[in-house]
């Protein structure tokens, strides 16, 4: 049921502070979070584990990339992420006490599944998670853990409330991680506290709509655009230009920002938009001066700003504020409108916004 909405995809990028609500819901204490996952003893395995690895497709596997940086960011467990597609086909040198991650919307992936599947052949791991939007699909059943998303079902095809979601899980089980392992600690406090802010702040975001949707008029015309983020923002650009290329068919790249120097900068001029991302954190400054090496190139810059983050608007560069946020939430809500911009591009080149050509909502062969 669309109700008020013109397409599924815009009803699930709305739908997302209640979907991250519910995923949310039941899993909070005050200062810890509480049981998330189903399996046999969850924190003991937990306790255990010294490496991870998550294999995904898509998007899924962009929600990966920025849980490795959190993994990494606040324990010292090693984490590798890696498409499941290349994982499930290359030798693994066995790893000591090693954490099977699988993310998946489905549940049915294809690639995904055969890596799992190898991983438990060989018995290389300690035990098997998935984060999985559907209960009752071969992921869940094949792995010894399940945390579920509870962003309900999808069906626009660019997948949008099933990834902020994973998120949302992955700080669960980073919270999780850090309790199993070494108790109540600042950190887990600070996740907890942090994410129950986090509904408010995506709905406040998902404000800036109308001004998205008037943005996306400079877009029609183009052939090609450059997303840049740095640190935990990158994926969050990957993330952006997939969206993008999906549905508008616009050819999208995504780059951490520090590597412009190293080839794409030639192909910037004045023809071709850049979207940054630039939430308030460490490598702000760092970013800063990326975007000045566009600017002086006659780049078009686009950039998702925090508020406070001083970044002066001028012709070739237009500055969209969001409000403050806690570094931990920063690529959740810094995902939305990038969704909200790859939507209203499409509705204005007249694609089929729910059902882009050539692709599938599950992709269940190789
Ligand atoms: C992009 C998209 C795909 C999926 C990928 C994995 O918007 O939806 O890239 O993320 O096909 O699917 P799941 O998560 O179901 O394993």
């Amino acid at each position: 049921d669309l109700g008020e909405y013109r397409h599924y995809m815009l009803k699930e990028i709305f739908e997302q502070p209640k979907a991250i609500t519910a995923t949310l819901e039941g899993r909070l204490a005050q200062h810890q979070v509480l049981s998330c996952l189903s399996g046999l003893n969850p924190m003991a395995v937990l306790a255990q584990v010294e490496e991870i690895q998550i294999i995904a497709c898509g998007t899924s596997y962009h929600a990966g990339l920025i849980g490795r940086h959190w993994i990494e960011t606040y324990t010292d467990i090693p984490c590798h992420v890696e498409v499941a597609s290349e994982y499930r086909y290359r030798r693994q040198p066995k790893r000591k006490n090693l954490l099977l991650i699988t993310i998946s919307q489905s549940g049915e992936t294809a690639d995904t599944l055969a890596a799992l599947e190898k991983v438990k052949q060989s018995q290389a791991c300690l035990a098997s998670l998935t984060i999985c939007n559907v209960m009752e699909s071969s992921l869940t059943r094949e792995s010894d853990l399940s945390l579920m998303t509870m962003a309900g079902p999808e069906i626009g095809v660019a997948s949008t409330k099933a990834f902020t979601t994973q998120l949302v899980a992955l700080q669960l089980l980073l919270a999780a991680l850090i309790q199993a392992q070494q108790g109540e600690t600042p950190v887990s406090r600070q996740l907890v506290a942090d994410l129950a802010q986090l509904p408010q702040l995506v709905q406040q975001v998902l404000a800036l709509n109308p001004v998205i949707e008037t943005l996306a008029e400079r877009f029609v015309e183009k052939h090609h655009a450059l997303f840049l983020g740095r640190g935990e923002q990158y994926p969050v650009a990957l993330e952006g230009a997939l969206k993008l290329k999906e549905i508008s068919y616009i050819h999208a790249e995504a780059y951490p920002a520090g590597e412009l120097k190293h080839g794409p900068l030639a192909l910037v001029d004045s023809e071709m938009p850049i979207i940054a991302v630039a939430p308030n954190t460490a490598l702000l400054e760092k970013l800063k001066s990326n975007l000045e090496e566009v600017r002086a190139r006659g780049g078009e810059l686009y950039v998702f700003a925090c508020k406070t983050a001083n970044l002066v608007p001028n012709e070739q560069m237009h500055v969209l504020e969001l409000p403050p946020v806690p570094d931990l939430l920063a690529p959740i809500v810094y995902t939305i409108p990038l969704q909200l911009l790859a939507y209203h591009v499409a509705i204005l080149k007249g694609t089929d916004v729910d059902k882009p050509r050539n692709l599938a909502k599950s992709v269940t062969v190789e």
